[in-house]
């Protein structure tokens, strides 16, 4: 019988998309009853990417854009890839998934493919699930991509919910590598299914929780208990961060980027202070993209990547909350 030899998993590139039309505060001011203050204050966001469906943009284009920059990054077709792995909760269809599609739009045939749905933990999740797939032995090469096109998802009338999404895609190109040591040393997935109606998109009427007031925001549009959500999320940031450095035994000063879903500045800063992280190692970009869901992650990471603050030998951990109620991190050796 062959004896399986270990190894590693290293990020062989990064992309990410981004549609070009920028939606501002002073826009969203002149929809609904809010304001560009309380938005900056209450989120630390400025502005927010959406699609144009007039440009023929969808979720689908802004997911294949993603997963193709990072393949160009990668040096790579996508003929070279085994797996493709999408994570989304904005994909068009359920049947077939989106990563179907992505890999046939980037010849990727006959690679698998499946959807992840996790929500905001979306892109870390499929990172973990793509570094233990290669650690299997099965696959050398998987391209991951995160993507919402939350502009799809959310009443834009809404202002609970309108003013903090955007759209994104973060893409990685994980392949086999002889060092064990290499690629995700410690990994978390976490749900709590009894807490989903803190965070949920109702397709019917049915789908709403027995008893609940409704907002009355239209069927297939995201409803959220925003304090709720914060609360939980100020604390499952610490418990994810500290809990994940215990376990690898490493040091804030061991780690060279804490890179964390971007869902609210005061949810960031708030883990920043309890645990003492430095703002140079937590890079924050909501004020340019609002929180992009299962794009947040990837976004954030492609785009230390390309500035050259992620470096071979560096290690980062990857950290998001979101809608399930999920949790989940990964330290990764890169
Ligand atoms: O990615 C994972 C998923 N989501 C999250 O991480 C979101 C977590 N939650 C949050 O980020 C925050 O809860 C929000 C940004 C959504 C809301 O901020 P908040 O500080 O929790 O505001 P709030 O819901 O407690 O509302 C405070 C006040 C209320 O008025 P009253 O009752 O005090 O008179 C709201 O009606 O602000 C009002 N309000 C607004 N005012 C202007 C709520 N939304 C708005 C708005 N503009 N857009």
């Amino acid at each position: 019988m062959a004896t399986q030899v270990p190894c590693g998993v290293r990020i062989a590139g990064c992309g990410s998309a981004v549609p070009e039309k920028r939606l501002t505060n002073a826009d969203l001011a002149a929809m609904m009853d809010t304001s560009d203050e309380w938005i900056r204050q209450r989120t630390g966001i400025r502005e927010r990417r959406v699609l144009d469906p007039d440009r023929g943009e969808s979720q689908l284009w802004l997911a294949t854009e993603g997963l193709r920059t990072a393949l160009d990054d990668a040096g790579m077709a996508g003929s070279d890839l085994d797996l493709v792995i999408h994570a989304s909760v904005t994909s068009e269809m359920t049947c077939p998934s989106n990563a179907c599609r992505i890999a046939a739009a980037l010849d990727a045939q006959p690679a698998g493919a499946f959807d992840l749905v996790a929500a905001c933990c979306g892109f870390v999740y499929a990172m973990n699930v793509a570094d233990s797939l290669i650690r299997s032995g099965r696959y050398r090469s998987v391209g991951v991509v995160g993507c919402d096109a939350m502009s799809t998802a959310v009443d834009p009338t809404d202002r609970s919910v309108a003013i903090l999404f955007g759209d994104a895609a973060g893409a990685a190109i994980l392949v086999r590598d002889d060092d064990p040591n290499r690629g995700c040393i410690h990994q978390t997935m976490n749900a709590d299914g009894r807490t989903w109606p803190s965070l949920f998109i109702p397709r019917a009427s049915s789908d709403l929780p027995a008893g609940r007031e409704d907002s009355g925001a239209r069927m297939g549009t995201l409803r959220m208990d925003g304090r709720e959500v914060y609360k939980f999320a100020v604390g499952k940031f610490r418990e994810v961060i500290e809990e994940a450095l215990s376990t690898t035994g490493l040091a804030v000063d061991d780690i060279s980027q804490f890179i964390c879903h971007q869902s609210n500045i005061r949810i960031i800063e708030s883990a920043m202070d309890k645990i003492g992280l430095p703002a140079e190692k937590v890079y924050v970009n909501i004020d340019r993209y609002g929180n992009s869901s299962a794009g947040s992650v990837g976004l954030c990471l492609d785009q230390l990547w390309k500035a050259g603050k992620i470096s071979a030998g560096e290690t980062i951990i990857l950290v998001a909350f979101g809608g399930g109620l999920t949790w989940s991190s990964g330290v990764w050796n890169v």
